[in-house]
């Protein structure tokens, strides 16, 4: 890691009027991940291109960046790259300049952030925002770059608070909100010393990218932070606590769809009213089949007399029979749930096929054309 450019975020900040707020007018949207947590949902498809509220999840997050200001995204790709071009084109109908730039081998976060440095437009003290690919959040990004531009920071970070901060690296700061240190995650009570961890969501000084080291895997987590704070670089938190979900995990993904239906979640790209369900159009629901909870039914998918779809999404041609009960769950494009089947907290593969009466419970995954006969199951991979 090469000493970073102080000066150039002190020039920038100086260079910028009193009460100004300008945007970072440029983004780097790290969506190369293999998601593995998310399997069978990643099998086919990137994490990021999961529909969620019945539009691939990175629309949300395009879209909340077209709204904080950013007009040029240049997206890292690289597990299952070919699929986001075709769907999002140059982004002129979200209103954004896109750019694609593909990793052969994984770069890891920091890797791929310093391999398309070369396509961005901004000079060395301007704002670059940076968010990971599976982040659903209310934060304020025009707040986060202003932190970065008052502060006259390298990098600043979104933090958020959690509960229980054992299963995340966790980010103390000082009064100022400076960032002290990037610990590994606490084994022990005493090591405990925050609940701030890192939310997926930062404010890079364009210059600051050029020192990431390039042509191999880097880790922004756990190399580039660490070594620019251990070179005195000045890197800021900025505490968030508005509505933030890491949709790394099916139950999380799951409710992060839900929490966008029903308004919980932000989003200027949920296409339709928000409430207690979204059918979105070409899906058919019987009259007296009830949906509750954020459930979104997308086009081509049918819900059958009697069943109760419950906080759950139902993907492209997905067939739910009739009093068929779907809770907490993601039913993955083209796959059949048997009439009177129960599903609680259940993924079902793309393609997969459960026959009737079937009982499946938390946690339990159905792999892509899977097959499960009627009545040969009743499972709760918890019990
Ligand atoms: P898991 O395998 O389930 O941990 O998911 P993941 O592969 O997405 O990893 P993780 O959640 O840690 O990644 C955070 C963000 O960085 C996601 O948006 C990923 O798409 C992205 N990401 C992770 N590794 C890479 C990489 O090597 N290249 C690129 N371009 N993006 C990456």
């Amino acid at each position: 890691m090469r000493a970073h450019p102080a000066s150039a975020s002190a020039s920038a900040r100086a260079s910028v009027p009193a009460g100004e707020r300008p945007a970072a007018r440029e983004a780097i949207l790290l969506v190369g991940g293999k998601g593995t947590r998310l399997r069978p949902l990643t099998v086919h498809t990137p994490k990021p291109m999961i529909p969620a509220a019945g539009v691939p999840f990175l629309t949300h997050q395009l879209a909340r960046a077209r709204a904080a200001g950013v007009e040029h995204v240049v997206l890292a790709t690289s597990y299952l790259a070919e699929v986001f071009e075709p769907h999002f084109g140059d982004g002129s109908a979200l209103g954004l300049h896109l750019e694609y730039v593909t990793e052969t081998d994984p770069l890891g976060t920091g890797g791929a952030i310093r391999n398309v440095a070369h396509r961005l437009h901004s000079a060395p003290g301007e704002p670059v925002l940076v968010l990971n690919g599976d982040i659903l959040t209310g934060l304020d990004i025009r707040a986060l770059v202003a932190t970065h531009r008052d502060t006259g920071a390298d990098i600043s970070l979104h933090l958020t608070r959690v509960e229980d901060p054992r299963a995340f690296g966790l980010v103390p700061t000082d009064a100022a909100g400076r960032v002290t240190a990037f610990l590994e995650k606490p084994q022990t009570p005493e090591e405990i010393v925050t609940d701030q961890i890192n939310a997926g969501c930062y404010v890079f000084t364009r210059s600051v990218i050029d020192t990431i080291p390039s042509g191999r895997p880097v880790s922004v987590e756990r190399e580039v932070f660490p070594d620019l704070l251990a070179t005195g670089a000045h890197l800021q938190g900025m505490v968030d606590s508005t509505y933030w979900l890491d949709l790394g995990t099916p139950q999380a993904f799951v409710r992060g769809s839900a929490d966008l239906v029903t308004g919980r979640a932000p989003s200027p790209a949920v296409p339709g009213r928000r409430g207690e369900y979204l059918v979105l159009p070409g899906a058919q629901v019987a009259a007296d089949a009830k949906l509750s909870g954020g459930t979104c039914v997308s086009a081509g998918a049918v819900i059958g007399s009697g069943a109760r779809v419950d906080g759950s999404t139902v993907l492209a041609g997905a067939v739910v029979e009739p009093d068929a009960v779907v809770k907490n769950s993601l039913v993955g494009a083209r796959a059949h749930i048997g009439g009177r089947t129960v599903l609680d907290s259940v993924v079902v593969g793309d393609g997969a096929h459960i026959g009737p009466d079937n009982e499946l419970r938390h946690g339990v995954r159905v792999w892509c054309d899977a097959r499960i006969d009627g009545g040969a199951i009743r499972f709760s991979s918890d019990q």
